[in-house]
């Protein structure tokens, strides 16, 4: 299915396209043809990130400086966006976060997180919903969010708050917009370690490689499966997908969350010797 032209012809916008997993996935829309814009805070990320994939791809990249949390900020990009035929597709993938002892947060703490994660995907939404709308266009909206959305999680509170608000930003458009010729997804990401990421939530190298094989897979994931994902997410083969979170963690929350999993620590003899004796 990941024919060249997949794409072709799709608008997409991949907010923090200019590091990480936006990047990976901005590289495969370009690869199957769609034409990119990325945002972010960091204007030479965002020139150097476009220059490259240009390089890479041949495709077409737009960069737009833009502090999702600043909400005439993202109206002005959406604007110009617009101006330029708009968008079809949006993946709200920028995030800030950072691990913490909840006790110790500060509010400025929890609004820079808040902001960024649920303020910013939603000014975003909206900014491109009610165009959409206005102009009956066929659209769809990816968030990247986590598994401890639903699972919630410690030492990262602010994220999980606003993660779950993204997940329940996508259900409940899904059912408002679906009607009208828009759809909502989202992917949930195991641990693909990014610069961005592991600078701020794996604070040494042991416990990165704890967190990377934490999992039934014992290994972290590589961007090109997410990017994979996301390109099938967003493209009209998975057009009757609608208010779904696909997870791609190799299997890691379930296996923190089934009572009995902890029996893999198991040995084959400790199998042997729990049989009923006959
Ligand atoms: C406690 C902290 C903190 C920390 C910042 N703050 N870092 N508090 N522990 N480690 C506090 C500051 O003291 C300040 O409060 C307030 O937060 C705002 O800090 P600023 O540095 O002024 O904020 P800002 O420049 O806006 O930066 C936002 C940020 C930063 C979220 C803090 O980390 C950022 O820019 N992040 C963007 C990229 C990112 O986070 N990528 C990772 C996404 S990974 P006071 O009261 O002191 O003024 C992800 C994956 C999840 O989401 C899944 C796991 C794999
Ligand atoms: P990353 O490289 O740090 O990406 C975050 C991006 O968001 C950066 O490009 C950043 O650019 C941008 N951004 C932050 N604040 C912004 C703001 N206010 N306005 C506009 N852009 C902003 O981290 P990543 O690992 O690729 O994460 C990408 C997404 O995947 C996030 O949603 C994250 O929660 C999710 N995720 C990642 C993992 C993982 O293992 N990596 C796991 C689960 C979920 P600027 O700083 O220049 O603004």
């Amino acid at each position: 299915m990941f024919q060249p032209g997949l794409l072709k012809g799709k608008r997409v916008l991949v907010t923090g396209g200019g590091t990480g997993l936006g990047l990976a996935m901005g590289r495969r829309f370009l690869e199957l043809g769609a034409r990119l814009a990325i945002c972010g805070r960091r204007e030479e990320v965002l020139t150097e990130a476009a220059a490259k994939l240009t390089a890479e791809t041949g495709g077409e990249v737009a960069v737009h400086r833009c502090d999702i949390r600043d909400a005439a900020q993202v109206e002005d990009m959406v604007a110009a966006l617009w101006e330029t035929g708009g968008i079809d597709i949006l993946v709200n993938n920028a995030a800030g976060n950072f691990i913490a002892k909840t006790e110790e947060l500060s509010p400025r703490a929890v609004d820079a997180v808040l902001g960024i994660v649920l303020h910013g995907s939603a000014y975003v939404t909206l900014a491109c919903g009610k165009r959409w709308l206005a102009e009956q266009r066929k659209a769809n909206v990816l968030s990247i969010v986590t598994t401890y959305a639903w699972t919630g999680s410690a030492y990262v509170v602010p994220s999980a708050m606003a993660k779950a608000g993204v997940l329940a930003l996508t259900r409940s458009l899904a059912v408002e917009w679906g009607g009208r010729g828009i759809r909502l997804n989202a992917i949930a990401p195991g641990p693909f370690p990014t610069p961005g990421a592991w600078e701020r939530l794996v604070p040494n190298a042991e416990l990165a490689k704890t967190f990377e094989t934490r999992n039934p897979l014992r290994r972290a994931g590589e961007h090109g499966e997410l990017a994979n994902l996301a390109a099938f997410l967003v493209s009209d083969f998975a057009g009757y997908i609608n208010g779904e979170v696909v997870t791609i963690d190799g299997g890691e929350w379930l296996q923190g969350a089934g009572q009995f999993n902890f029996l893999s620590a198991m040995s084959d003899a400790d199998w042997q010797a729990m049989k009923p004796k006959k």
